[in-house]
């Protein structure tokens, strides 16, 4: 079992002298390592599974220290971070060139949050510098809300959990990249895509085209172990049924509870800020139930469910080779 504590003062001095540590955030637990500790970012990748390349987020204390680790930072950057900092955006800029090449996975960029816990800024207050932080989880799997999911996933390899409870917001920051002629959003998350575009007067993409790397965005992430379906009103409880007769299943709905003999049906919040909070935690506890099958009710198309329907399309992908289910049957 790993040490799990509260104590902030004990935690920067694990930082400090180059330990791993599991830090609350607002989004998802994060494992942190001092950023300029080139030997203490390996072990995070080591625990983690995490190849090489996948660049880290810098967590920061505030904005006034995105310049000791960005170059030629936009004034939109500062905007961003006056209007959604301390919170869950994260900007990717150019780097300086002695951020490491282990936190950027060699990339010409850096992403750097705020995040909005208040232990988590304490301790950044009082370690002074950036932490390297993906979120605390094996390499494609989900992220971890509560700190005794930190402890499933990762057991006795990391040296210590700062307990902060239960993470209030439940998905991961969004990612917009600022380091094009047009800001660029990597991956979506509780900063709406709208509201970027109301604080930047102008549009944000979104897509393929831009020119960094997110591999967060790869289709097959924050995955459970057990195979996933994403199934449209109607044809999820007709799956549901026939699927029940022959396998030990799982309903995941939003929109009310309908029963169904011999499934599991577990129903999350119709608000989309209550589903994320709680998405991750029963995705979980599904995985642990011995189902076969989870199935998950599809979620509206409407901006303010995108961050999720992005993460269930991404918990399904890992998903669709498997034989047998009902994406294959067309
Ligand atoms: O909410 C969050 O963002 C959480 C908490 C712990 O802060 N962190 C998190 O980290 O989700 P992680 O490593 O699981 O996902 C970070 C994403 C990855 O998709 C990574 O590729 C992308 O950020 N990223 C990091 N640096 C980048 C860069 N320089 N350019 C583009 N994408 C970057
Ligand atoms: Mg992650």
């Amino acid at each position: 079992m790993p040490e799990i504590s509260r104590d902030v003062a004990y935690a920067v001095a694990r930082l400090a002298a180059g330990g791993v540590v599991a830090i609350p955030t607002e989004t998802v637990y994060g494992l942190a390592a001092d950023a300029r500790n080139v030997e203490a970012v390996g072990r995070v990748f080591a625990i983690k599974g995490r190849p090489a390349d996948h660049p880290l987020i810098v967590h920061i204390g505030g904005a006034a220290q995105l310049s000791d680790w960005a170059k030629d930072i936009p004034a939109e950057a500062y905007t961003l971070a006056r209007r959604f900092w301390p919170g869950p955006l994260t900007l990717v800029l150019k780097r300086l060139p002695d951020v490491p090449d282990v936190v950027t996975g060699g990339q010409d960029t850096v992403a750097l949050r705020v995040p909005a816990h208040p232990l988590t800024l304490e301790l950044l207050r009082r370690f002074g510098g950036g932490l390297a932080a993906p979120s605390a989880n094996r390499f494609g799997r989900l992220s971890p809300t509560r700190p005794e999911h930190v402890v499933a996933e990762l057991d006795g390899a990391v040296d210590l959990i700062l307990d902060g409870g239960p993470c209030r917001v439940g998905l991961e920051s969004t990612i917009l990249d600022l380091t094009g002629d047009e800001p660029h959003l990597l991956r979506p998350g509780a900063v709406s895509l709208a509201a970027l575009e109301a604080v930047l007067g102008r549009p944000v993409a979104r897509g393929g085209k831009s020119r960094v790397r997110a591999p967060g965005s790869l289709p097959a992430h924050y995955a459970p172990a057990t195979p996933l379906v994403l199934l449209a009103g109607d044809r999820l409880w007709q799956e549901a049924a026939r699927q029940a007769a022959t396998a030990r299943i799982a309903v995941l709905t939003h929109s009310g509870a309908e029963s169904l003999p011999r499934a599991t049906v577990v129903t999350l919040p119709s608000r989309p800020e209550d589903y994320a909070r709680e998405l991750y935690a029963t995705l979980r506890e599904l995985d642990a139930g011995g189902f076969d099958l989870i199935l998950v009710e599809a979620v509206p198309e409407s901006e303010e469910w995108l961050a999720i329907a992005d993460r269930l399309q991404r918990a399904a992908a890992g998903h669709r080779e498997l034989g047998g289910f009902p994406q294959q049957r067309g």
